[in-house]
């Protein structure tokens, strides 16, 4: 979802408009007033707490201090409310600190030419990486400087790409902005070592960058169907295939969970869903957060009638959500039954990414004990 609507301030006493890009999906701030270097710290955070945006017209450099210093603030007043508090009340306190920290810093507004330069002292090179997200702009637009950064951010991520260990050596993924990033190596090693069925035939549903097909396709597997629901995941995958030589084996398709019924069973059939069931704060939280449990859910009520009689399905899933009280094992074990289907085994694995060490994360309570599973599935 993108919001494109239109921001308006006064300027020496003439009303003037810009049009507003959030890709993030955050609606054009209401009130919005000129600011430059001359502006503090804390007059920009109390602003900015206040709803008022600030549409910068000083040294590009400056804003990304003031947004910085607006970032400190924020992080130094966050209570220490860990005590007394149940994981899922934690993990719903830590949710609604995000959004508001993100509303708060998203404050700051740069003025952005449509041919994708800014206009403004110090300012870096962004054309492509606003090309690559905003496409071909006709007008003048205004976005904000926390989303330009994470444009940046991303292009860099795109442009240099991710180093993964897989099978037959070292390769490359390349996330496109908002599409899953691979950076958690615990759970493509789980898809790299699980013992392989007899097929020749398999499929990745939401693939994402396209990383488990290819380790599929590096394992051997012959022909892999990979689905992806966002049109922005199935261009990423299919580059990063294209580019890793394996166009051949993989074919990338847009669809709703499992591919068209044109296509015989399949012998494997492999889901890394997104782990926690809730409702996305902004669109590139989809595959992070899955409303109701649909995707979990529809996965698995929808093998029984796609896999092949001695076929299996492999669900990668971490149990950070049961550590937060949002889903039971219970649930788990009773949906998996429901849908006919029984554990043949699973493969377990710790996670190494920084956070799960951070003892001033939050969360950390529940992330130190997750553990991230490969469950293997066959029809009961
Ligand atoms: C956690 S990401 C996993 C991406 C990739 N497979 C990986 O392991 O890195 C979940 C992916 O599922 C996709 N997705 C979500 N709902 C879907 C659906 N109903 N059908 C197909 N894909 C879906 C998301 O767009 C996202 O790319």
């Amino acid at each position: 979802m993108i919001t494109e609507a239109e921001i308006t301030w006064d300027e020496a006493g003439v009303s003037q408009s810009a049009r507003w890009r959030s890709e993030a999906g955050h609606p054009a701030p209401r009130r919005v007033v000129l600011a430059d270097d001359a502006i503090t710290a804390d007059q920009a955070y109390r602003l900015a707490c206040e709803g008022t945006a600030l549409l910068w017209r000083g040294d590009y450099q400056g804003a990304r201090q003031v947004v910085e210093a607006m970032a400190r603030r924020i992080d130094r007043s966050r209570k220490a409310t860990r005590e007394q508090k149940s994981p899922e009340e934690l993990f719903h306190l830590y949710r609604l600190a995000q959004a508001q920290r993100a509303r708060t810093l998203g404050m700051v507004l740069i003025p952005i030419s449509a041919d994708h330069t800014i206009p403004l002292r110090r300012a870096p090179e962004v054309a492509l990486a606003c090309a690559e997200v905003y496409g071909i702009q006709e007008q003048d637009y205004v976005a904000s400087l926390r989303e330009l950064l994470g444009l940046i951010g991303a292009h860099e991520w795109r442009r240099r790409g991710v180093a993964i260990a897989a099978p037959g050596g070292e390769m490359r993924i390349h996330p496109h902005y908002g599409v899953f990033a691979p950076i958690r190596s615990e759970y493509l090693d789980l898809v790299a070592k699980a013992p392989l069925p007899a097929t020749e035939f398999a499929w990745d549903i939401g693939t994402g960058t396209g990383v488990l097909a290819a380790i599929l396709a590096r394992r051997g597997v012959k022909r892999v169907i990979a689905t992806d629901r966002d049109a922005r995941a199935v261009t990423c995958a299919g580059e990063n295939l294209a580019r890793l030589g394996l166009s051949d084996e993989v074919e990338v398709v847009v669809a709703d969970l499992f591919p068209d019924d044109s296509h015989p069973r399949a012998g494997l059939i492999v889901c890394n869903p997104p782990w926690l069931p809730g409702k996305p704060g902004s669109p590139l939280e989809h595959a992070i957060y899955d409303p109701d449990s649909r995707m979990l859910r529809g996965f698995l009520g929808g093998l029984a009638r796609r896999l092949a009689p001695d076929g299996e399905a492999w669900l990668i899933l971490s149990d950070l959500a049961e550590h937060l009280g949002l889903r039971t094992r219970d649930e788990l074990s009773g949906w998996i039954a429901h849908a006919g289907l029984e554990v043949a085994g699973r493969l377990d694995a710790r996670p190494q990414h920084p956070k799960a060490f951070d003892a001033a994360d939050p969360l950390y309570q529940a992330r130190r004990a997750e553990t991230t599973s490969l469950w293997r599935l066959r029809i009961a």
